[in-house]
């Protein structure tokens, strides 16, 4: 059996059980009377028995919570937050520390005054914890224990411990700056260094000197705690001994042209070779997750019955909760279950049982593009620092192995030692928005940790300033004001707000949830021309986003039905997140006496609403080939799934870029150039007619304008400033 997959020139890592990780595992063996020569033996019994394999699970839930290492510091930790108003705590991931300081702290007394709220950075383990929680807690989700991430909040009026997205307690501050419901703070992962952390950290420290009854808890990686100390007043450090296992790190002998197929043909290798013990692969995103798994299953079928099971678990932010929470329920016995991740498992979620890790070395990292004006999902190679946590997954119920998937070379020489923090590599408009919301007028003070270069933060304001947030002084504008009600990019709540003085936000509101959600068409391998034939019928030949509307549209008026989803090859789930998103701006429009007015038919001012957010996106055909951006000139391709792929109408708006073989605008939506100079005056001008020469007039295009390239006072002034 082991024949059918093929060896030794693809087998990516070096020898699988090489000298050293012989003699290592064989040192850590002979305590149990194994020696690693043994491996059928092994196989069958000792691996799992000797390290307590799938047995954790078997435990009761209370004697799982006194199993883990932040157990025994219990007292000291909660002396420790009693005696220091800022505290640093570091421990190896999974000692508990997520979990359990909550509810230690709860126990202790602290919510009697005040809710206790931990931030994450990442959505899906805002809500793993809260669930788990919960659960040890002996609660229902969303009472005593509950979480709150962007467009979903599951806390209710008993709710003492909330978990939350770090944005999410952002915008809490945005309306009470003195975090008055809370009595602890818990900046989970700051080690993470997302950008609402990074802000969080500033806004936190001007905070504790003006609230000495609140604590605050900073979690994080060894690494950064010195670091993290210093800038908190130099406050103390409190450390949980690890207990972590050696891992024996096996680097790729060549360099790896293809890292997704090694990587399968890594876990299918494992998975026949090693003993006992669940595989963790990281790869960078859904799609690839995906078909990561899909292989992976047929692959096994293909091995025949002799082969012992392998349960194929995807994890990714995107996935809905139930089957994300499979990941952590126990292998079936004398098989073993992969997981293959996003970076999120690098630290934000602890998964029991993983014995081998497969790292092909890189991520998907949002990064600012200046060309384009907005961030996007880029694979980057990862840092050292996160290759060594991700190594370190393989080491917490016994002695691991890790396979990197590049060259030990690469990893000495390419890799930076730590990650680049987001604030200095994305787009800043939205945290720029939200900062001067909360009448923080002079960004390039402010207190950051690592700052943004001065360029992102000038940039960020001249957008905000073209979108009409900001004036000519970059103080906020009442529409700018009211744009940072909204949990949105400033172009999407721009152009919610444009829609309700052009009389469409009825519908704006149904396009912007749509285009939130995404993933709305579902394209199964073995129907793909029915799927498109479905798709095709929603077109409109306007654009797409008027294809999204009609979509919603139709469902809504099939009663929100399933089944018709189904048929129309839409995913029912992202339909179904769609209409909950909108319910929830409805509910701000609400708030804020904003009108919700419906177009009816006439498409025009929709498309025109569109306009007013999304100016930066506009692109004019070019008489080659494709488009080219206005704003860089950069050429551009209609998405072949686009309802305009076929029409190439002279001027559009895109929602975005994504890059394959090219640029490719996905979201296109016909646009009338004119409407740029009205609608983005700050943005766009008509040129002087008397400059256009004879070819354009005759062609009637009015020449745009890009104040970005000609300087302007307000420019000058502010960059003097
Ligand atoms: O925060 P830290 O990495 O120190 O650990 P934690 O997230 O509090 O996890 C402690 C333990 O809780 C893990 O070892 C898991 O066994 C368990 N856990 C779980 O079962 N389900 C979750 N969603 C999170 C943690
Ligand atoms: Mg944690």
């Amino acid at each position: 059996m082991i024949d059918s997959i093929p060896k030794d020139l693809n087998r990516p890592w070096e020898d699988p059980m090489p000298e050293t990780g012989e003699r290592h595992l064989a040192q850590e063996l002979r305590g149990v009377g194994l020696s690693a020569r043994d491996m059928p033996e092994w196989k069958k019994n000792a691996y799992g028995k000797a390290f307590t394999f799938g047995q954790r699970s078997k435990l009761s839930i209370q004697e799982q919570r006194r199993s883990l290492p932040i157990f025994k510091l219990k007292n000291e930790l909660i002396q420790a937050v009693h005696d220091n108003q800022v505290l640093i705590l570091i421990g190896e991931t999974g000692s508990g520390k997520t979990t359990q300081l909550a509810q230690y702290l709860a126990e202790a007394g602290y919510t009697t005054k005040g809710k206790i709220g931990c931030t994450q950075p990442r959505r899906v383990a805002a809500t793993s914890v809260a669930k788990r929680v919960a659960e040890e807690f002996g609660c229902r989700l969303g009472e005593e224990v509950g979480y709150a991430i962007r467009f979903e909040d599951c806390t209710g009026p008993d709710t003492l411990i909330k978990y939350m997205t770090d944005g999410m307690l952002l915008r809490e501050i945005l309306i009470d700056e003195n975090l008055s419901q809370y009595s602890v703070i818990m900046l989970d992962e700051a080690h993470e260094r997302t950008i609402n952390t990074d802000v969080l950290f500033g806004l936190l420290k001007q905070l504790v000197k003006r609230r000495p009854d609140l604590r605050l808890i900073v979690t994080s990686a060894t690494l950064d705690a010195e670091r993290f100390s210093g800038y908190f007043f130099n406050c103390n450090i409190f450390s949980i001994p690890g207990r972590t296992f050696p891992v024996d790190i096996n680097y790729s002998r060549q360099e790896v042209t293809d890292y997704l197929d090694s990587a399968l043909i890594t876990v299918l290798q494992i998975h026949v070779d090693e003993p006992e013990g669940d595989i963790l692969l990281f790869l960078t995103g859904q799609e690839e997750i995906d078909f990561a798994c899909e292989s992976l299953c047929e692959k096994i079928k293909a091995l025949g019955k002799d082969v012992p099971e392998l349960v194929v678990l995807p994890v990714y932010s995107a996935l809905p909760s139930e089957i994300q929470s499979r990941i952590f329920e126990p292998a079936p016995p004398g098989g073993r279950k992969v997981v293959v991740a996003t970076n999120i498992a690098e630290a934000s979620l602890t998964i029991d049982g993983i014995f081998y890790v497969i790292d092909p070395g890189f991520a998907k990292q949002n990064v600012y593009n200046p060309k384009q004006r907005l961030d996007s999902l880029v694979i980057t190679p990862i840092s050292q620092a996160s290759a060594l946590q991700r190594a370190g997954r393989a080491g917490r119920t016994g002695p691991g192995k890790c396979y990197r998937l590049y060259t030990e070379s690469a990893y000495r020489s390419e890799m930076s030692p730590t990650t680049i923090p987001e604030i200095q590599r994305i787009n800043l408009v939205h945290t720029t928005l939200t900062m001067k919301a909360m009448g923080i007028n002079n960004l390039l003070s402010f207190d950051f940790v690592d700052p943004p270069s001065p360029q992102a933060l000038i940039s960020a304001m001249e957008q905000l300033y073209s979108l009409g947030a900001l004036d000519e002084e970059g103080l906020l504008t009442k529409l700018g004001k009211k744009m940072a009600e909204f949990p949105l990019d400033p172009p999407l709540s721009k152009m919610l707000l444009a829609s309700v003085d052009l009389g469409c936000s009825d519908e704006i509101l149904t396009i912007i949830a749509m285009i939130q959600t995404g993933h709305i068409f579902t394209r199964p391998r073995e129907k793909q021309a029915k799927a498109d034939e479905k798709r095709a019928r929603f077109f409109q030949p306007e654009g797409d986003h008027l294809t999204l509307l009609a979509v919603y549209e139709a469902w809504k008026a099939k009663n929100f039905s399933l089944p018709w989803c189904a048929e129309n090859f839409v995913n029912s789930r992202s339909l179904k997140k769609a209409q909950d998103v909108r319910k929830q701006l409805l509910a701000i429009m609400d708030k804020y006496k904003l009108g919700v007015v419906s177009a009816g038919k006439d498409f025009l001012k929709i498309r025109k609403a569109i306009t007013s957010g999304f100016f930066f996106n506009a692109a004019r055909k070019d008489p080659q080939e494709g488009y080219r951006t206005l704003v860089e000139n950069q050429p551009v391709y209609i998405h072949p799934s686009s309802a305009l792929f076929q029409r190439q109408p002279d001027w559009v708006i895109y929602n975005e870029l994504v890059m394959t073989t090219r640029e490719y605008m996905r979201e296109v939506i016909a646009i009338d150039p004119r409407w740029l100079a009205d609608l983005a005056p700050k943005f766009f001008k008509v040129a002087d007619p008397t400059k256009i020469s004879k070819r354009k007039r005759q062609e009637c295009i009015e020449p745009l304008y890009d104040r970005y390239h000609e300087p302007n006072s307000w420019r000058l002034s502010k960059r003097r400033a």
